[in-house]
C-alpha cells in the first residue's frame, strides 16, 4: 500500500515543522504549505525546514491560504492546520485584521478545499486562548470559550468553522486546544525564546506584571504526539485541550532558565498587557480517556531543551 500523505499547513512555523519532521520520520509523505508571513524573521521558518527540504517525501507549497486557488493542493489522507497569525498580546488595533484573514478566513477556505474529500481526519490547531481569563480551573472542553484577546476570538471562530463543517458536511474534525507551547523552534515572540536570547546576550529579561501569571506550559513534542493520536485514534469530533500536566508561574521559569544558563537575570518589570490571562491550566481528563495521551515531558527537561537550542541559535552571542 502506498504510504500515507498528509498536509501540514503552516509548515515552516514552530509546531508545523516540528510535526512535518515527525511525520516524515514516521514514513508519512508530506505535503507542507507556507506563506512564510513577516509576523517574525522568516529565515528563522526556512531554518525550521531545513532538514525536511532535503527529504524525498516532502513538498512545500508557498501560499497564503486566504487568497491563493486551493484547487491545486493535493489529494490526501490527512490534514493538520496549523497555519495562522499567533501572539495574543499583538492582536489588538490595526493588526487584527491580519489575525481575520489568517485565522479566520484562510482556515474557512481550507475546509471548503477538503468537505468533499473523505479525509481520515482534519484536525484544527486550537488554543487555550479561547477560554480567556477562564472562570474554572483546570478547565474543562465543556466551560463556554470566553475570550480575552482579539486572537482569540479569531482561534474560536477557526475552530467554530471547523466543527460546523464537520456537523454539516460529515467531516472528521478535531480541534487541539494548545496550552502555551514550548521548546526547541519557539517562535520569538514568545516568553522563553525572549528570555534565553536575553540571558545568553546579557540583556535583561521584560517580565509582565510581578511574574506570578501562570501557564500550564507544553513541550513541542507533546504537541505533535497530540496530532497524531487525533488522527490514528480517530478521536471522536469535537474539541480537546493539551496541556504540559503542571502549573508554572513565569518568575519559576525564569528560575530554571537562569540555572540551566548559569546566568543570573536582571529583570524589568512592566504592565501586564492587555488580553494576557493570568492562568491558564488544562483539565487533561478527556484527551487522556479518548486519545490514551499524557504529556511525557516536563517543565525541567523541556526548559533544557529549549535553552540548548537557543544556545545554538544564538552561538557568538555573550554567553
Ligand atoms: P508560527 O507562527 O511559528 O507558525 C505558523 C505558520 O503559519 C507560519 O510559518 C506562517 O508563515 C504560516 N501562515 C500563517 N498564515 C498563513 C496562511 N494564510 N497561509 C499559509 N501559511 C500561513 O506559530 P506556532 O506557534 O507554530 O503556532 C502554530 C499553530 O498553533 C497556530 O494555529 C497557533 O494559533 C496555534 N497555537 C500555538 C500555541 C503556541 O504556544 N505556540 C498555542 C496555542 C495555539
Ligand atoms: C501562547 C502563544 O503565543 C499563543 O499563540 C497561544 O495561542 C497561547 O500560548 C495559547 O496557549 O493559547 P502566551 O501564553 O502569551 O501565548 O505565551 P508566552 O508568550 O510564552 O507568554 C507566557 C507568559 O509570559 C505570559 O503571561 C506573558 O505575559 C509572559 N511574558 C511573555 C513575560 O512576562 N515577558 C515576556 O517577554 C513575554
Amino acid at each position: 500500500m502506498a504510504e500515507p500523505h498528509a498536509l501540514v499547513t503552516g509548515a515552516a512555523g514552530f509546531i508545523g515543522s516540528t510535526l512535518v519532521d515527525r511525520l516524515l520520520e514516521r514514513g508519512t509523505r508530506v505535503t507542507g504549505v507556507d506563506c512564510f508571513t513577516d509576523y517574525y524573521d522568516p529565515a528563522l521558518k526556512r531554518r525550521n525546514l531545513a532538514a525536511a527540504a532535503s527529504h524525498p517525501g516532502f513538498r512545500l507549497l508557498e501560499l497564503d491560504l486566504g487568497a491563493a486557488d486551493l484547487a491545486a493542493l493535493p489529494e490526501v489522507r490527512v490534514v493538520f492546520h496549523q497555519a495562522a497569525q499567533p501572539g495574543v498580546r499583538a492582536s489588538w488595533g490595526r493588526e487584527f485584521a491580519a489575525y481575520t484573514h489568517h485565522n479566520v478566513l484562510a482556515t474557512q477556505r481550507l475546509l471548503e478545499r477538503y468537505r468533499d474529500a473523505s479525509l481520515e481526519r482534519f484536525v484544527y490547531a486550537s488554543s487555550s486562548s479561547v477560554y480567556g481569563d477562564a472562570e474554572r480551573f483546570p478547565t474543562g472542553e465543556d466551560l463556554p470559550p470566553r475570550p480575552f484577546s482579539p486572537y482569540g476570538v479569531t482561534k474560536l471562530a477557526g475552530e467554530h468553522l471547523t466543527l460546523l463543517y464537520g456537523r454539516n458536511f460529515g467531516m472528521k474534525v478535531t480541534a487541539l486546544r494548545y496550552f502555551t507551547v514550548y521548546g526547541p523552534r519557539q517562535r520569538p515572540d514568545m516568553a522563553f525564546h525572549r528570555f534565553c536570547r536575553a540571558l545568553l546576550r546579557g540583556e535583561p529579561i521584560t517580565i509582565y506584571g510581578d511574574g506570578t501569571q501562570s501557564r500550564d506550559f507544553t513541550f513541542i513534542t507533546d504537541a505533535v504526539e497530540a496530532n497524531l493520536r487525533a488522527w490514528e485514534r480517530a478521536a471522536p469530533q469535537g474539541v480537546y485541550n493539551v496541556g504540559g500536566g503542571s502549573q508554572v508561574e513565569v518568575r519559576e521559569a525564569v528560575a530554571l532558565l537562569e540555572r540551566v544558563l548559569g546566568v543570573k537575570a536582571a529583570l524589568r518589570f512592566e504592565p501586564r498587557p492587555p488580553g494576557d490571562p493570568p492562568r491558564t491550566r488544562a483539565d487533561a481528563a478527556r484527551i487522556r480517556a479518548d486519545l490514551g495521551f499524557a504529556p511525557a515531558t516536563g517543565i525541567e527537561q523541556g526548559l533544557a531543551a529549549e535553552a540548548e537550542w537557543a544556545r545554538g541559535l544564538y552561538a557568538g552571542a555573550r554567553s
